[in-house]
């Protein structure tokens, strides 16, 4: 694996091993620490727009790992403004043996990865979120010891974490069912990645736009902001679109009965999932959120080890 960009570009084995690998990580790292494999190395962290979970989680992982990272904000770089991507992808890739950058262009990242010397992995972009669909799966397995045969449902927006899950599940065996508001649905040509890595592994897609049909015989319930990075002006016009996609109790009634509750987190508490759910016994997001720094040691470790 040289780049992790997007997981329509891994194959299914390739992640199903990424997610044994995280799972004895996190044993290991629960039994005393990790092997430092990663020493010497240092992982450099493109951020163009704000993180909690990814920014600490790789940060984290790479220290486990024996290796060290280097946080490059939006006002250092200027990537792509101050110095082109390629420029930076050069010079930053002669510097340190990894890179990871959240981008709004998934563009961007794609032409990193062009021109570095060094793996570059995919730390969110406007279309895809791999790291964090990873962790979704290992947390799903966990739940339920295995991923082949269950049913996600997305409730909210078809960007770049509905668009990641949807790829996921198409690659673990997972039925995926969203539900969109009319002009929110995933791309076309992502769309077009799941059906054909769906078809593949026997895997059920549908797009629905009314989240109770999504959400019937599910046994998770996924969902994430209305307002992604980038589009706060289009907050107020979302609130209304997206009014009626809210994961709470009433919605939960559709899904099995031991269905679980994720978000990728940041959460909008009131908005696009209640405090209940966030807080109640189905909710698994903060086990979630802990996964990324599991599930991240594994993609490091298969590109820069
Ligand atoms: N889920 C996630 O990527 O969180 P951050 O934006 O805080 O990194
Ligand atoms: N869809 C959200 C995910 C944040 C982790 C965003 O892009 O802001």
């Amino acid at each position: 694996m040289k780049h992790f960009l997007d997981l329509a570009s891994c194959s299914s084995d390739e992640l199903r091993e990424l997610i044994d690998l995280a799972l004895s990580l996190k044993v290991e790292w629960r039994d005393g620490g990790n092997a430092p494999t990663l020493q010497g190395k240092t992982l450099g962290m493109i951020f163009q727009k704000p993180s909690l979970r990814t920014r600490v989680s790789f940060e984290m992982a790479m220290k486990h790992l024996g290796g060290d990272a280097i946080m490059l904000g939006p006002q250092e770089i200027g990537l792509g403004v101050r110095e082109s991507v390629p420029d930076v992808a050069r010079v930053l890739s002669s510097y340190v043996q990894g890179i990871m950058a959240r981008v709004f262009a998934h563009q961007d990242v794609v032409e990193l990865a062009e021109y570095s010397r060094v793996p570059v992995i995919n730390g969110l972009s406007d279309d895809y979120h791999p790291c964090q669909a990873l962790a979704d799966m290992l947390t799903i397995r966990e739940c339920f010891g295995r991923l082949q045969g269950l049913k996600l449902a997305f409730v909210g927006d078809g960007n770049n974490v509905a668009a990641s899950v949807a790829l996921a599940c198409a690659h673990f065996g997972l039925d995926f069912s969203i539900a969109t508001p009319e002009g929110y649905e995933m791309k076309a040509p992502i769309r077009e990645q799941a059906r054909a890595i769906a078809a593949r592994n026997g895997v059920n897609l549908e797009m629905h736009t009314h989240p109770q049909a999504a959400v019937s015989g599910a046994d998770v319930v996924y969902t994430d902001t209305w307002v992604s990075m980038g589009q706060e002006a289009e907050a107020s016009e979302r609130a209304e679109e997206f009014g009626a996609f809210q994961v709470n109790a009433g919605l939960m009634k559709h899904a099995n009965a031991s269905a679980i509750v994720l978000h990728c987190l940041p959460a909008h508490r009131g908005d696009e999932i209640t405090d209940e759910m966030m807080d109640g016994a189905r909710s698994r997001v903060f086990a979630q959120a802990e996964n990324r720094l599991h599930a991240q040691k594994a993609i490091l470790l298969r590109v820069l080890a």
